[in-house]
């Protein structure tokens, strides 16, 4: 069944995965180490939103970040995605440290975030345009990325003629079209349907095995983490910690049904609501 990752549950310490059956030393493309993040809370003094988080994760990684309202998985992930600065600690990607939102980093948020008198083409094609690429180019790598999130056909359609799930997937296709190294993806399904979801869910498994991008993916639902990801990273509040890292050793595409898919969710459930 499933492998644990070696956890500390006082600091939040978590070790990076073994080096990859191959014997090739593995990449990493997210290093974080004694990560804090203070924010300035107003009339309500310091916000010690993550205290000493540490983790690591490699090229190809699929992590979901599951907590409590309020634990920080926001937080680190823009601390990842340059949004955020560490009050203490390091977070370096592909090597570098991170010092401000850059290509390399796609982000997708709940709300989509698209220009509304822009077509679906035009909104995947506008970072490009933007970073000098010729029109012509930006089109077809746009056209691209949309036919990977199977929206060939909707260049044209502006966003207010796109259903909830249609217009997440411009939004992934246009964090796409970068070809980024990390996909940063904050609860980006929780506003469609339960059916949808589910699409959408199957959707984003596929285009991570074809852009063979990280992802970090934040999200409240244990079956959606268990379904999408390498590992489950559970986080405690107050300040946000890291309580352990799951590994998610099951075949894919997982059944919700599956005894051990329950069995993991039930452990995951426990941990996220265990009294800190
Ligand atoms: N810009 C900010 N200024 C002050 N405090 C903030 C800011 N952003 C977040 N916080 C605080 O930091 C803590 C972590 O917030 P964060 O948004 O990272 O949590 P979260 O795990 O993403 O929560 P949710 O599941 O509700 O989205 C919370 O206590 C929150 O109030
Ligand atoms: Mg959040």
């Amino acid at each position: 069944m499933s492998s644990e990752g070696p956890i500390d549950s006082g600091s939040g310490t978590v070790q990076a995965r073994a080096p990859s059956a191959s014997g090739v030393a593995s990449q990493r493309v997210v290093d974080i180490q004694g990560l804090s993040v203070v924010y300035d809370g107003g009339p309500r003094g310091k916000i010690h939103a993550l205290d000493n988080v540490d983790l690591t994760s490699e090229r190809g990684d699929f992590v979901c970040l599951v907590g409590r309202s309020g634990c920080g998985k926001t937080t680190l992930l823009k601390t990842v995605g340059g949004f955020v600065e560490p009050a203490l600690g390091t977070v370096r990607v592909s090597g570098q440290p991170v010092r401000g939102p850059g290509r390399d980093r796609g982000m997708v948020f709940q709300d989509y975030a698209l220009f509304p008198w822009r077509t679906a083409l035009r909104n995947v094609m506008f970072g490009l345009e933007q970073s000098g690429v010729r029109k012509d180019e930006a089109a077809a790598r746009a056209r691209e990325y949309l036919a990977m999130v199977h929206l060939d056909g909707f260049e044209d359609v502006y966003p207010h003629q796109l259903s909830g799930g249609m217009k997440q997937r411009v939004a992934i296709a246009r964090a796409l079209v970068y070809e980024p190294e990390i996909l940063l993806m904050d609860e980006p399904f929780a506003a469609v349907d339960a059916f949808t979801r589910q699409q959408l869910q199957a959707l984003m498994v596929d285009v991570w095995k074809s852009a063979a991008a990280t992802v970090f993916y934040v999200t409240h639902d244990i079956m959606e983490a268990i379904y999408l990801s390498e590992r489950v990273v559970v986080m405690t509040p107050h300040p946000g910690r890291i309580r352990k890292v799951q590994s998610i050793d099951l075949p894919r595409p997982r059944d919700p049904l599956d005894p051990k898919v329950a069995r993991l969710a039930q452990e995951i459930r426990d941990l996220v609501f265990e009294d800190t």
